[in-house]
């Protein structure tokens, strides 16, 4: 018998059908629904584009106040959850904060999981309105400060920097993170995405889902590269200094962090439009040390470039647009799982409406068949 043909990473195998977004690569452009998401971006707001995505259509204008009211409702924290979140070790990782939070929300809901596209909307509502809660209290107690609660009368984007600072930052910079959020909320068979299918496949809850979708972004090659890319140039520190540390980190075989992707191979089409929101927050700043880290930031895109002909994907650009921002580097891939949490779901929602368990098969090469020895 010829051995079975493997196909190492899933890569090419097309898994399933969906309805919610794809890549096309002829134009290398991404639709959500059908409409390209650099103009979801341009001109609606992320609780539209999470509407869209949940729904398939986006909101007409009484839908949009109903969803946004019930989102703003839904916000706080309960004592005992913020209690225990705050008893989580600080040397431990954001993502691991976020994996817990989703993972005890779940142990708390007292609601049924009837599997209705219904439950798991209005539970989908639920972890799209906690988690930036979560997420903004983490990163104050990491800084020694108390939380700030959720204000009601604020839209999500900016609840979120309230949240976290005390205080909302300029349009732009607002606009820009609104960007990042509609442009990371959902692409396809990722492999968090796709995690968060297979364990929905054995039809378990989406609570469970989700805390392993949360556990596989946080990986460096998928959305811990955010963070990944804040890390890297930090350690160059320097734009002189770009082609040589390239030079050196791939002489030594390393992965270039927010370079790459599994599906476009020439260019992420979300990047001109993060590229573009953050050369705005750096025009913005007419800082010194900001205009060079984004010199540093363009001349390792351009050396990368000529090098490998490798370019950048979302996390480059994002990575730096949340640091100047102000956000904490540990906490860059948190965000991103706040704005995927629209996908994960939405494609969880999906998968129960027509499942089939998700499992494939291996070609084994281990040791032949052999018998157990007696034990001595
Ligand atoms: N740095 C250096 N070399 C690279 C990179 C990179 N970032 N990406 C691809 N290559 C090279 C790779 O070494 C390989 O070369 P060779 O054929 O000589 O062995 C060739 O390009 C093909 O790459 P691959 O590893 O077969 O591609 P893949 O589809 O398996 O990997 C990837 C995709 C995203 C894992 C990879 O590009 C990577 O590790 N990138 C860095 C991490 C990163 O930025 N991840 C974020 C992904 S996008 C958004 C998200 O999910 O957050």
């Amino acid at each position: 018998t010829t051995a079975p043909e493997v196909h190492r990473g899933l890569a090419g195998v097309v898994a399933d059908t969906t309805r919610i977004s794809t890549v096309i690569q002829e134009t290398n452009s991404l639709t959500y629904r059908g409409y390209p998401v650099q103009d979801l971006a341009a001109r609606r707001s992320f609780e539209e584009v999470a509407h869209l995505l949940w729904y398939g259509e986006l909101p007409d204008p009484a839908r949009l106040r109903d969803f946004r009211a019930r989102e703003r409702a839904l916000r706080p924290l309960d004592r005992t959850t913020s209690e225990l979140l705050a008893r989580l070790p600080e040397t431990c990782h954001p993502m691991d904060v976020l994996r817990t939070a989703v993972s005890l929300f779940g142990a708390e809901d007292p609601t049924e999981d009837d599997g209705s596209p219904a439950a798991h909307r209005a539970k989908s509502l639920t972890l799209l309105a906690r988690l930036p809660t979560v997420v903004a209290a983490d990163q104050r107690r990491r800084r020694g400060l108390a939380p700030i609660p959720p204000d009601p009368g604020l839209g999500y984007a900016e609840n979120f920097f309230h949240m976290c600072f005390g205080s909302v930052p300029d349009p732009e910079t607002v606009r820009c993170f609104e960007i990042s959020l509609v442009l990371y909320a959902e692409h396809s068979f990722n492999a968090s995405t796709f995690t968060a299918r297979v364990v929905t496949s054995t039809l378990s809850d989406l609570y469970s889902a989700v805390t392993a979708a949360v556990g596989a972004l946080k990986g460096p090659l998928h959305g811990g590269a955010n963070e990944a890319v804040m890390h890297m140039l930090d350690e160059i520190g320097d734009p002189g200094r770009a082609e040589e540390w390239l030079d050196g980190a791939l002489a030594a075989k390393r992965k270039i962090m927010g370079f790459g992707h599994r599906v476009y191979r020439h260019g992420d089409s979300r990047v001109p439009i993060m590229q573009d929101a953050l050369d705005r927050l750096v025009a913005r700043a007419a800082d010194p040390g900001v205009t060079r880290k984004a010199t540093l930031h363009a001349a390792l895109r351009e050396a990368m470039l000529n090098r490998k002909g490798i370019h950048p994907n979302l996390d480059y650009p994002a990575g730096l647009a949340y640091h100047l921002m102000g956000f904490d580097t540990p906490a860059f891939t948190p965000l991103f799982v706040m704005s995927r949490i629209t996908g994960w779901t939405a494609h969880i929602t999906e998968q129960l409406a027509h499942n089939a368990l998700i499992r494939p098969l291996a070609s084994y090469d281990g040791p032949r068949q052999r018998p157990v020895p007696a034990p001595e």
